[in-house]
């Protein structure tokens, strides 16, 4: 058992680090770049490599679920501690439910990013990148895709409360 564990704890992290890595490369690296003079190609770059990472990050969200369930299961959390208000109120308790709705609203940020704001600015681009549209959904993308990448920062910081204590 406790060899499944590690490997469920290692796939764990690889996710993580996938997926918070991938949007730092695409907030640090990549736009940065683009706008350094690269508008020809922003639009077919941003939606090619932006469906690439789509895909990358939903299995990671996948993953993450299955493997986080299971390492809270290891550590003795049960379906009943959410009614439990010694559990709900404890250190623990606490920043489970901390890490679990920030990964919920991470979910909802990245559905509406990758389904719907996505789609229609790389749309809105390629019809014409100049149009106050393209603009517009643009910003609204790039502005969800930092958001994400902020919550990640809160998800990775929670998660060390759980392995190493929480300071509430
Ligand atoms: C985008 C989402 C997530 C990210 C980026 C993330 C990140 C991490 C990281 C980096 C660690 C290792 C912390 C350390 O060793 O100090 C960790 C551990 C953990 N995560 Fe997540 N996580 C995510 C989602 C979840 C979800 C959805 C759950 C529960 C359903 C969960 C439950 C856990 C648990 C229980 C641990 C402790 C593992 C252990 O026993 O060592 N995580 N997470």
């Amino acid at each position: 058992m406790h060899a499944v564990y590690l490997t469920s704890v290692f796939v764990h992290i690889l996710c993580a680090t996938a997926w918070v890595g991938g949007m730092a490369f695409l907030v640090l690296v990549v736009v940065p770049w683009l706008r350094a003079g690269n508008q020809e190609i922003a639009g077919r770059l941003l939606r090619e490599t932006g469906e690439r990472f789509r895909t990358v990050g939903w299995v990671c969200f996948v993953l993450l679920l299955i493997t986080g369930t299971f390492n809270l299961w290891v550590r003795g959390v049960r379906f009943s501690s959410f009614v439990d208000p010694a559990w709900l109120g404890s250190s623990y308790g606490k920043s489970v439910l901390l890490k679990l709705s920030l990964f919920v609203v991470v979910l909802i940020v990245s559905a509406v990013h990758d389904f719907v704001v996505g789609p229609r600015a790389t749309r809105a681009i390629q019809a014409d990148p100049r149009s106050p549209e393209a603009e517009q959904l643009r910003k609204r993308a790039s502005m969800m895709g930092r958001l994400n990448a902020l919550l990640a920062l809160a998800l990775v910081a929670v998660a060390v409360t759980l392995v190493r204590g929480a300071p509430w």
